[in-house]
């Protein structure tokens, strides 16, 4: 057996949640990650026997079987690195996803994020769409979240203005971005509500409080919503200032051609 501390799933684990506290998207536990893993692979490095058994609260059945990567409840993404068999676990979701094997990791009695139904239902709505998916992402970057106190929260408004403010926010998020009003975290509710949005966009807002993000790698998730990121903190620098100049929706298309993306329909003129 392999010593899963050198798995190239937990070394990218490490690696992205060490490098989401450097950005400052991940204040104390402030976010959390959910990783789809590849059985055959997990394989090689673990047992395969289950620890123990936690109710997850909802049902998943699409996900019954699959093994997820996550972190911790309460867990502080910067302590990751120096303890990852504490801040992370591993489980398989069993009984139509109503209960979760833990099969490695919270060694100290720890479990799963708090928003693992957001993550879990997050999984199903992008799978749907993009088979490739396996990684969704949250955290709270300071700029998208400051945005959300000063900007109309109507998604088309929301994602045009982020779109404005970089050439390549079109390129790399041309679905755009979806936004739910504040609501309570860590519910079946708003697990509910982000898949929902998830089904149209990669990105989600949740108001005042932080970002989802889903992607087929860590990497790819992280650049996304270090993408978004960016277009909100040069938002911030502007806004109070009078505009002199923009990115046009003539300009929009020609990014769309030369890049071979499409628009999310209706929002360019
Ligand atoms: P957890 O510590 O349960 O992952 O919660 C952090 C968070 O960001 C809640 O939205
Ligand atoms: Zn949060």
């Amino acid at each position: 057996m392999k010593d899963i501390l050198t798995a190239p799933f937990m070394v990218e684990m490490i690696r992205t949640t060490t490098n989401m506290y450097a950005h400052g998207w991940d204040e104390r536990n402030g976010g959390n990650i959910s990783l789809l893993l590849d059985e055959a692979e997990v394989k090689e490095y673990l047992d395969m026997q289950p620890i123990h058994t936690l109710e997850t609260g909802f049902a998943a059945p699409e996900l019954c079987g699959k093994i997820f990567l996550v972190t911790g409840t309460g867990k502080y993404f910067k302590n990751v690195q120096y303890a990852p068999d504490v801040n992370l676990g591993m489980v398989r979701l069993v009984e139509n996803g109503t209960r979760a094997e833990l099969l490695w990791g919270f060694t100290d009695g720890g479990r799963f994020t708090s928003e693992f139904p957001a993550h879990m239902m997050s999984h199903v709505a992008r799978m749907k769409v993009d088979p490739k998916n396996r990684v969704v992402m949250h955290c709270h970057p300071a700029n998208l979240l400051a945005m959300t106190y000063v900007h109309d929260l109507d998604e088309k408004t929301f994602t045009r203005t982020l779109w404005q403010m970089c050439t390549e926010c079109i390129v790399v998020f041309p679905d755009g971005v979806n936004v739910l009003p504040w609501m309570l975290c860590g519910t079946n509710e708003i697990g509910v509500a982000t898949a929902k949005k998830m089904e149209t966009a990669r990105l989600v807002v949740w108001a005042q409080h932080g970002i989802y993000g889903a992607g087929k790698d860590l990497d790819e998730t992280f650049g996304l919503i270090e993408t978004a990121e960016k277009a909100a903190e040069i938002y911030l620098k502007i806004a109070h200032l009078p505009l002199k100049n923009t990115i046009t929706d003539e300009q929009m298309h020609l990014l769309e051609a030369r890049f071979g993306v499409k628009a999310r329909e209706g929002y360019l003129n």
